[in-house]
Formats: structure tokens, C-alpha cells, sequence
């Protein structure tokens, strides 16, 4: 990006400043979207623009709202916007989390649409619209727009900005027009969406749903040869750009040998040396399909009952969303099932299913993947699931099955994984029992092909895909200008 100005727009930030006691601790946030996002910022150098979500947020920011991060090797700027406690209700839990997100995972969980929560989604995104437009230096700024927190967003800036780049990216799924249509600001965030330049989905099926709700409900004109839409007199480009991770990953460099990540986690647990391992870690969201995962662990000891004693399961889930009723019930069922599996099946000196509910650093997850035998990533419907490519790049010893869920964009990328459907309790617990008997080189040969697909396809090559095909773009305008 030879002297552009570049900027991200997020909701969540990339680093958390949290006041612990008389201490500050910096927070990295269990988010697909961060990890995905902080290489190419770290590469880039620019403005990420987010919200200040930390108790010591304030704290550490100068008089601009800027903290220079990453912290003690700065390589770009953080600008923090705040949002009142009433704005983060309707705003974030509200509509994007209550409506857009249950809208767009398809996960059976009624989307609940509010007008007072409209309204503060309406005025954060202007918020966010204003910080940018302020910060940015030139009239032509590179402005990398992120997420259903921000459907609005483009446009806004577009009518101030209208000689940016805004690339915007659409992390989670798209659904079908006809469950997108009952949201009833469906016309006002397609419209919104349209002020991209370049609007981005993780998969062709998810660039398909959205060009079929345009043609639904907007008055435009829908460029199939140039896979875009014309709406209002401008273009944009809608391109399925599948994101990925960096690589090496940074958190690599200071892991250990796999035998020693091992005797750490099997330390830690009080697991003998013989156990085999399996591990699940995510945000503890509905869509993951966690619970249904706890019954396959069930299934899977009921019909094989010789890995009795002998396979322990460690679920580590990050709090998320907590105050959302329908995440307070998803952790309540799943602490009952896990009590449930480990009086049926524990006994003194074994307990089959770990949950550990915390937040865990990069470097934790890390080491819990290189310790696994095998990883489950059993999502009911996710966009992309950046954890099934980081068990694979956190796996340079080669070792390791991962069990991953075809509703995951990731599925059709690591299809050397041991795919399986969520909603099928008794085909998941036969995967992870194959999982758990793989021969060495079987898991050696998937493993270097997934690794091998997930080193080329990083995530610095997404970034430079969008960032070339905009570029093509504004090219072609300014020939037919
Ligand atoms: C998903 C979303 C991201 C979000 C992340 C964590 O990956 O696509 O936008 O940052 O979940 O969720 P949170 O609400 O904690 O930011």
C-alpha cells in the first residue's frame, strides 16, 4: 500500500486495557475478526478505529484518543470511540447481537428487533462515521470497514469521504433473502452496505445469498459478469474473500516442543501420561455447537466404553455476550451436561470433560492445541472459524486430527479435516472415535496438506486480494470517467 492512508473500522479492539487492582493489563480478545485483522495492521502500519471497551481504556490514551500498539513494539495507532452504557445496550447487545447476529447464523434463535435499539445502532455508526472522517489526513483514505456492528458505516462515510477506498468485510454468514427479510431495516443496511467499494463475504454461497436479497428489495442493477452491484449510480464489488490467519502464526514463537506443551496441559489437568486429549476453544457462543459436541463426548464413551479412563475432553470457553439471555441459558446447559457425562461416566481419578470458563491469551490456546490429540470445531453455522486453521498451524510436529463441522466456511478449504455434521450426534462421536485411532501417518498426510493450503492462503494474501481487485476497480471507473 504505497502511501495510502489506512484505516480499520471495528467494534471490538485489538487491544483491551484492563484495570486489575493497582495494575493495567492488556487483554487480547477471543475474535476471529482481531486475529485475523492485527497481522495486517501490524503490516500495514494506519488507524484501527474501535470501541474502548476496557475498565483502564481512558486510562491509556492521550488527549486524541490514541494509544500507540502493540504495546512495547508500536506499529500502528488505536483511536477509541466510546459508547455510553445505554448505547453499548442497544447497540451492540441489541441489534447487532440480539438481531443481526441470530439473523445471519440461521442458529434457531428468534432475532429480536427493537426500534429504540435501531436508534442507537443508527448514532454509534455515525459516531464511528464522524471519528473516521476526522482522522483521516487525505481525501482518498483506504478505509477497511469490519462487521455487522458497522452495515451503516460505508455509506456514511461514503457521502463525506466520496473519494475513499472502503473496502468493508462481512464476517459472519449471509443469509437467504427470505430470512433476511425479516429484518426491518433490511433496505436501509443493504443500502449502507452499498457504499463499499469492495464488499466482502467468506464464500460464494454467502455473495449469492446477498445478491439475491439486492435483487429482492433494492431498486439496482446487478452486474453478473462483474460480480457487482450498481446502485444509486455507483458500484461496488461483492467478492467472496475467505479470511485466514497470519503465518507463522506469532504466538508460535514462543511455544515450547509439542512433548513439553503436553506434559504442561496433562500437569495442569492431573491427566496421567497415557491419556489422550481432545479440545474445544471458543467464545462460549450458541452457534459454536458446544452443547451438541458435550453429547457426542456422551455418545461417544456410551458406545465405546474402552476409552473409558482413557480420553478426556477439555472444553475451554471464553465468556462472551454474557448479558444476553440466550447466552446466560446456553452456559447453564452446558455446565448441566458436562456434570451429567462426568457422574456417568467418571470416576475417581477421571473426569471425561473439563470446562474451563475463562478467558485464555494466544499463548495458552496455543499450547492446548499443540497438546491435543485431536481438536473439534463443531459450529451449527459459521462464517469462516478461524480456530480449525490455527489447531493446523499451531501443529508444526504435523500430529493431531482435526474434526471439523461442514456448517463452517472453513469446511471447504481443510477438506483433508474429518467432516462432519453437528446436528448429527452419533456421526460426531464416530468421527472423534476415528479421530482417536488415526495412524500417525494418516494424520501426517492431512496435516501437511491443511497446512500447507492454510501457509498459502493467509491472511496477508485476503488482504492484498481485496486491496487489488479495489484497485482494479477504481481503475475501470476512471477509464469509463
Ligand atoms: C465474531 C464476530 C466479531 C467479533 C467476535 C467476538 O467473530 O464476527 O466481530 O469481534 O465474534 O465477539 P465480541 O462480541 O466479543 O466482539
Amino acid at each position: 500500500l504505497p502511501d495510502a492512508e489506512v484505516f480499520v473500522v471495528s467494534n471490538r479492539e485489538p487491544y483491551i486495557h484492563n484495570r486489575v487492582g493497582d495494575r493495567i493489563v492488556v487483554q487480547r480478545p477471543a475474535s476471529g475478526l482481531v486475529s485475523a485483522l492485527e497481522p495486517v495492521m501490524r503490516a500495514c502500519g494506519g488507524v484501527w478505529v474501535a470501541h474502548g471497551s476496557g475498565s483502564a481504556d481512558r486510562e491509556t490514551v492521550d488527549a486524541e484518543d490514541h494509544v500507540a500498539v502493540p504495546p512495547g513494539k508500536p506499529a500502528y495507532r488505536l483511536r477509541r470511540v466510546w459508547i455510553s452504557d445505554e448505547e453499548q445496550e442497544g447497540y451492540y447487545y441489541g441489534l447487532a447481537n440480539e438481531g443481526l447476529w441470530p439473523l445471519c447464523h440461521l442458529a434457531y434463535v428468534r432475532p429480536i428487533f427493537r426500534e429504540a435499539d435501531w436508534q442507537h445502532y443508527v448514532a454509534v455508526n455515525q459516531r464511528f462515521a464522524d471519528a473516521v472522517v476526522r482522522e483521516a489526513t487525505r481525501p482518498d483514505p483506504v478505509i477497511m470497514v469490519q462487521d455487522y456492528h458497522f452495515a451503516l458505516l460505508p455509506r456514511m462515510i461514503r457521502e463525506q469521504l466520496p473519494k475513499a477506498t472502503i473496502l468493508t468485510f462481512w464476517h459472519i454468514p449471509w443469509p437467504n433473502a427470505e430470512a433476511f427479510g425479516i429484518c426491518p431495516w433490511k433496505e436501509e443496511i443493504i443500502a449502507g452496505l452499498l457504499g463499499s467499494t469492495v464488499l466482502g463475504f467468506h464464500t460464494q454461497a454467502h455473495c449469492n445469498n446477498f445478491f439475491e436479497t439486492v435483487d429482492r428489495f433494492m431498486e439496482s442493477r446487478i452486474d453478473r459478469d462483474h460480480r457487482s452491484v450498481v446502485f444509486g449510480g455507483e458500484e461496488t464489488m461483492v467478492r467472496p474473500y475467505p479470511i485466514s490467519i497470519e503465518w507463522p502464526p506469532a504466538a508460535l514463537a514462543s511455544q515450547q516442543p509439542v512433548e513439553v506443551c503436553r506434559a504442561a496441559v496433562r500437569e495442569r489437568f492431573g491427566l496421567p501420561a497415557e491419556m489422550r486429549i481432545g479440545v474445544g476453544i471458543e467464545r462460549f457462543d450458541y452457534t459454536k455447537g458446544i452443547l451438541d459436541r458435550l453429547q457426542a463426548i456422551d455418545e461417544l464413551l456410551t458406545r465405546q466404553p474402552e476409552w473409558k479412563g482413557r480420553f478426556t475432553f477439555l472444553q475451554i470457553v471464553a465468556p462472551t455476550r454474557s448479558k444476553l439471555a440466550s447466552y446466560t441459558a446456553l452456559q447453564a446447559e452446558a455446565i448441566r451436561i458436562t456434570e451429567e457425562v462426568n457422574a456417568r461416566h467418571g470416576r475417581e481419578g477421571y473426569q471425561p470433560i473439563h470446562l474451563v470458563i475463562r478467558h485464555h491469551e494466544p499463548d495458552e490456546v496455543y499450547e492446548l492445541f499443540r497438546a491435543a490429540d485431536v481438536c473439534v470445531v463443531s459450529s451449527l453455522h459459521d462464517g469462516m472459524n478461524l480456530v480449525a486453521k490455527e489447531f493446523v498451524a499451531a501443529r508444526d510436529d504435523e500430529q493431531g486430527a482435526l474434526v471439523l463441522s461442514r456448517f463452517a466456511g472453513a469446511s471447504s478449504e481443510l477438506s483433508e479435516a474429518l467432516i462432519i455434521n453437528p446436528y448429527d450426534v452419533q456421526g460426531m462421536a464416530e468421527a472423534l472415535g476415528r479421530a482417536l485411532v488415526m495412524r500417525e501417518d494418516e494424520q501426517r498426510e492431512r496435516m501437511r496438506l491443511m497446512r500447507a493450503h492454510v501457509r498459502e492462503r493467509n491472511v496477508y494474501r485476503w488482504a492484498g486480494q481485496i486491496l487489488l481487485d479495489a484497485s482494479r476497480l477504481r481503475k475501470r471507473q476512471r477509464v469509463q470517467e
